[in-house]
């Protein structure tokens, strides 16, 4: 319980990843809910007269965009002198927020996800996930809760005064505290100091946290974790076994098949099926079957040892199915070594290129010459094992024994079978001589909700109160009170 503006009043706690967004309580152990961060939109396009101004209303209704207007073909002179009738086009888009709704096929409805490379870019939907979060799922009154948000160690000052705007101008919040996850992460293990290896759905990050604070120039992060891996194994899947996965959402029929023979389905029909909303059912497959299949080599990656590990059958939705062997520890590699297959190479440098465009906007907003540009420039991904080292010797030089010997490992892409073995072996050989120790909440669920428990945890304490910003220092400081305050 949180003791605040003289109440007690139980401070709400929101981490929104790329993967998952979870959200619930301070002072309990797991978030109350956990949903798919991506949402499902579909737009409707009405022609209206037009409107000098835009136009919100509704739950759902988000925004009117001007129309192309059609030039007039009539020479000036003969223009009649009747204004004509301006028409704009309206776009309403409806949003399907949560587990459920995200999964359900509807015609026309499109997916995609408020973050970029961690960071909000989308704010109208980020406002509709807030409603749907806080009024439908944990059904609480803003009003009543002090609100604790999760941000990437990187995110831009921007950003963070756009959150708080949100918390306290269209949700009524009374208090609010925005903390960096890998920050939370280290608490949640009871760690002031620590170096947080956080490897997700689609962001690798290694932040170094001293004494409850970001050391922002051992900061490194990259868009290679567990939605690279499904890429690769999409395309490996197309290679291998000439084999394109059919989600359980277009069939109606199946028949068993004997072990790699030709599925035999009948689709259902359907009409107005997505490019995105299929892609988005493609990838809780392969999801599923990374989770399942796939492990992380414990000790140095060697084609002829693995080979003759045991191997795994997957069943694929649509009822083929294929004993994997190899390629079981091959798929995660990447992990370790990006570099190992020239395929995801070339895929990588699209991503990198939107990564570039990113770090330009931050070097706007920050001018610090971190770690993160040097390995921008040198344009490369690297192990996640380089990832802890490098961000490691970006520390002053006293603190790197403590931070070598406060590893922390969270996030659902280190979930692997082996990662934490692998990690074992492979840093001391990048700092032999260094005392390393890592450590990895055996818990599932709290290696995949560590910044969220450690937000739980920190506004709960009972000396936490003196932190939040009020309303009240928001009105008379303004946004810049956040860079002070968190
Ligand atoms: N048991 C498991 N083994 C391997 N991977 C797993 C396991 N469980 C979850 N994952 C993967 O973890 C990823 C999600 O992790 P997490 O919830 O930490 O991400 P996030 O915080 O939403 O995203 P990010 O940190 O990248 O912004 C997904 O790619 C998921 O497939
Ligand atoms: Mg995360």
């Amino acid at each position: 319980m949180v003791a605040y503006g003289g109440d007690e009043v139980n401070a709400l706690v929101f981490d929104m990843g790329s993967t998952m967004t979870r959200a619930g309580y301070a002072g309990e152990d797991t978030p109350r809910v956990m949903f798919p961060t991506s949402f499902g939109y579909i737009d409707t396009e009405e022609e209206v007269a037009a409107q000098p101004t835009e136009q919100t209303n509704g739950e759902d209704i988000i925004m009117s965009e001007a129309s192309d207007q059609p030039e007039s073909t009539q020479p000036a002179s003969q223009q009649p002198e009747q204004p004509q009738q301006q028409t704009t086009t309206k776009i309403t888009r409806k949003y399907y927020i949560g587990d459920n709704k995200i999964n359900t096929f509807k015609s026309n409805m499109q997916v995609k996800s408020p973050l970029k490379n961690g960071l909000v870019e989308d704010w109208d939907a980020m406002e509709h996930i807030w409603s749907a979060t806080f009024d439908k799922m944990l059904r609480i009154e803003p009003r009543n809760h002090p609100l604790l948000c999760t941000e990437v160690a990187w995110n831009t000052p921007a950003n963070r005064q756009k959150t708080m705007q949100l918390a306290f101008e269209k949700f009524d919040f009374p208090a609010f505290y925005l903390a960096p996850d890998a920050v939370m992460t280290a608490f949640s293990v009871g760690r002031a100091t620590a170096l947080v290896l956080d490897s997700g759905g689609g962001i690798t990050s290694a932040v170094p946290v001293y004494d409850g604070f970001v050391l922002k120039k051992g900061i490194l992060h990259q868009p290679l974790a567990g939605d690279g891996i499904i890429e690769k194994i999409k395309k490996q899947l197309q290679v291998d076994l000439n084999y394109t996965v059919t989600p359980h959402y277009r069939i109606a029929k199946k028949k068993l098949v004997e072990k790699d023979q030709p599925p035999e389905i009948e689709f259902r029909q359907l009409e107005g099926i997505t490019d995105t909303f299929n892609n988005y059912q493609i990838n809780r497959v392969l999801n599923e079957f990374k989770e399942t299949i796939c492990q992380v080599s414990d000790t140095a990656f060697e084609e002829e040892t693995l080979s003759s590990r045991s191997k795994k059958t997957f069943e694929f939705p649509d009822g083929f199915n294929h004993s994997f062997g190899l390629e079981r520890f091959k798929l995660p590699e990447l992990l370790f070594q990006p570099d190992v297959y020239d395929d995801v190479d070339s895929n990588k440098s699209g991503e990198k290129e939107e990564h570039e465009d990113q770090k330009d906007k931050e070097k706007e907003a920050d001018k610090d010459e971190s770690m993160q540009d040097v390995q921008e420039k040198t344009n490369k991904l690297v192990g996640v094992h380089d990832m802890v080292y490098n961000s490691i010797n970006n520390c002053d030089i006293d603190l790197r024994p403590l931070l070598f010997n406060n590893v922390v490992v969270t996030g659902g892409n280190t979930l692997f079978k082996g990662f934490n073995e692998r990690l074992n072996n492979e840093l001391p050989l990048k700092a032999p001589g260094s005392k390393i120790k890592i450590h990895a909440a055996g818990n599932t669920t709290e290696r995949k909700c560590s910044g969220w428990l450690g937000g739980s945890i920190l506004a709960s304490l009972g000396t936490f109160h003196q932190l939040w910003i009020s309303r009240k220092e928001y009105e008379e400081f303004g946004e810049s009170i956040i860079h002070r305050r968190c």
